[in-house]
C-alpha cells in the first residue's frame, strides 16, 4: 500500500512533521508513506487552475497514484491552517484526484486538545462534494501536548500513544482494504 502524507504546517520544526515522519518509520513495514511538499504550492487562484505550476501538477499526480492520504494538522485560530486549505482549494478542482480515495486524520498541538476542531473540520470538508474521500471514522488521533511527548532527536517517546497508534494503524489497514484496487 502507497500512502502519501499531507501535513498542514510548512514549520521546519513543526511537531505535526515530526508525527507524520514518525509514522513513515514505525510503520515502514506496513506501508510506503511518502509526505508531500506544501510549501511550493502557489496560492489557489481560479484563474490559473487550468494553467496551473508543474509543483501543482507533481502534487496532484501523488495524491492520485496514492492508495490513500494520511492528512496530519495542527489547529490554527480553531480550524485548518491556511497552508492546508490551500492544497485542498487544488485537490479539489480540475481533475478531483481524492473522490474515493480514502483518508486517516491525525494532528498535533501544544495545548491539551491535540488539534480536534481542526480535525473535526477536516473531515467535514473532506466528506464534501469537492473531495468526496472516504474517512477512517473512530480511532481519532489527537495528540496533545505534543512538545511533552517528542525527545529532541524528533522521537515519540510517549509509550501510550505509540501503543494507541499500533492499534489505529492496525484498523486503518483492514478498514481501508475495499477501498484499494490491489485488493479488490
Ligand atoms: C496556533 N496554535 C493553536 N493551538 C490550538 O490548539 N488551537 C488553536 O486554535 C491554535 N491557533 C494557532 C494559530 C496560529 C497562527 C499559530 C501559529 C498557532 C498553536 C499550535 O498548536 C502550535 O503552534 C503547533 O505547534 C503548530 O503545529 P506545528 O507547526 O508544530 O506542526
Amino acid at each position: 500500500m502507497k500512502v502519501v502524507a499531507i501535513v498542514g504546517s510548512i514549520r521546519k520544526d513543526s511537531y505535526n512533521l515530526q508525527l507524520a515522519k514518525h509514522v513513515q518509520k514505525r510503520y515502514a513495514d506496513k506501508f510506503e508513506l511518502e509526505i508531500l511538499d506544501l510549501a511550493s504550492l502557489p496560492m489557489y487562484n481560479q484563474d490559473i487552475e487550468l494553467d496551473a505550476t508543474q509543483e501543482v501538477l507533481d502534487f496532484k499526480a501523488k495524491v492520485k497514484e496514492a492508495d490513500a492520504v494520511l492528512w496530519v494538522t495542527p489547529e490554527y485560530n480553531s480550524t485548518i491552517p491556511g497552508v492546508l486549505g490551500n492544497a485542498i482549494d487544488w485537490l479539489s478542482r480540475v481533475d478531483q484526484v481524492m473522490h474515493g480515495k480514502p483518508s486517516i486524520i491525525m494532528g498535533s498541538s501544544m495545548g491539551i486538545l491535540g488539534s480536534v476542531k481542526a480535525q473535526m473540520h477536516l473531515r467535514d470538508i473532506l466528506f464534501a462534494g469537492g473531495l468526496n474521500s472516504p474517512v477512517f471514522g473512530g480511532n481519532e488521533v489527537y495528540v496533545g501536548t505534543v512538545h511533552e511527548k517528542f525527545d529532541t532527536e524528533g522521537n515519540l517517546t510517549d509509550e501510550a500513544t505509540n501503543a494507541f497508534l499500533d492499534d489505529v494503524i492496525a484498523k486503518f489497514q483492514e478498514w481501508v482494504k475495499p477501498y484499494i484496487k490491489q485488493y479488490a
